[in-house]
């Protein structure tokens, strides 16, 4: 069976964007793969080392909301990445071989520096970000990883790694399988102004919004700008509530005439508006009520987390035994595992 393996940064509750681009393919991938998924709570520190006091908390909403869209932790595992040890020990054995020039040449590290630049990003552990990930990825010998199109230098990163540590202890054979991504084809999600959905820029519609503030928040939604009053035609095409359709609206008569209504301006935004809402509400409603229940379990989000780690150490400490072998690290005399 293939491993998957994923992570989440924990920044907080998680938005539609989330949903219907990244957990829409773990929901799936859980039913016929040995999935393992993990919020990444160490990442998250690479960059908001400064001000860690909001980590366990975000942690805890990410969870919730896993919980509520449809991860199942019977069918996979889900933890946190701190409370699995080998994800850093095999961080610091990929860190002895990954070249410098790699980590410095990654896209996304050169952007992420000019995007957050309220932060000081350069530090040690900032540049080993992919290592990390690839160490994540690789302590599970994951075959593929679910991610979005935005992660894949760090993918092809991740790769090389494992190609690179064949190389040197595989012995002519393969430690690591190379693992493959697994593009979520997301749909566009834009948020309330148009641009994407981002936390940063505050338009976001959060899974865990009730209904009323999802009311709200798509009620001042932009719409196709050419259309300024009731009277204009308007091109659901150039509509970032008409992308809402798409994503919520299953309904391809009705979507058929409201698109018809907005080109001749047979209706108008408020209508169009409307019709979506009773979508997001058939959609979002029994999530809130899952999200809502879980909410008061915290002995139970408590076991959930330790009996996903547990799992998920099962799997990675045999890893860990066979990078130590192939290092020819002395054993601990503990005779089951390579150190005490
Ligand atoms: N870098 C990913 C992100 O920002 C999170 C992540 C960390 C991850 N480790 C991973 C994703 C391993 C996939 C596999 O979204």
């Amino acid at each position: 069976m293939y491993r998957v393996f994923s992570g989440m940064r924990p920044t907080g509750r998680l938005h539609l964007g989330h949903m219907a681009g990244a957990l829409t393919n773990w929901i799936a991938l859980q039913e016929d793969h040995e999935c393992y998924y993990s919020i990444v709570d160490w990442h998250a520190l690479m960059s908001d080392y400064a001000d860690p006091s909001k980590l366990g908390h975000n942690t805890a909403e990410v969870l919730l909301d896993w919980l509520a869209v449809g991860l199942d932790p019977e069918k996979c595992a889900i933890f946190v990445q701190s409370h699995v040890k080998e994800h850093i020990e095999l961080h610091l054995a990929l860190s002895m071989i990954v070249p410098l020039g790699w980590l410095e040449r990654n896209p996304t590290y050169k952007e992420q520096i000019l995007n957050l630049q309220n932060k000081d990003l350069s530090t040690y552990g900032f540049l080993g970000y992919p290592v990390l990930m690839a160490s994540d990825i690789l302590v599970y010998k994951s075959h593929k990883v679910p991610v979005g199109e935005d992660q894949s230098a760090h993918l092809e990163l991740s790769r090389e790694t494992a190609r690179r540590f064949n190389h040197f202890y595989g012995k002519g054979g393969e430690v690591f399988p190379e693992p493959e991504i697994v593009l979520t084809h997301y749909p566009k999600i834009p948020g309330t102004d148009g641009r994407k959905m981002s936390k940063s820029y505050g338009n976001s519609l959060d899974i865990a919004d009730e209904i009323p503030v999802l009311d709200k928040k798509i009620r001042t939604m932009m719409t196709d700008p050419a259309r300024e009053r009731r009277t204009d035609r308007g091109e659901p095409e150039k509509c970032p509530v008409w992308d809402l359709h798409k994503f919520f609206n299953g309904d391809g008569e009705q979507r058929a005439e409201l698109a018809n209504g907005c080109r001749t301006a047979g209706i108008g935004c408020v209508d169009c508006k409307k019709a979506l809402m009773v979508h997001v509400e058939k959609r979002m409603a029994p999530i809130q009520e899952r999200r809502r229940g879980f909410e008061g379990r915290r002995a139970e989000l408590d076991d959930i987390l330790h009996e996903g780690a547990r799992k998920a150490r099962a799997r990675a400490s045999r890893t860990m035994d066979e990078v130590y072998e192939v290092l020819g690290m002395l054993k601990c005399k503990a005779a089951t595992s390579h150190s005490c």
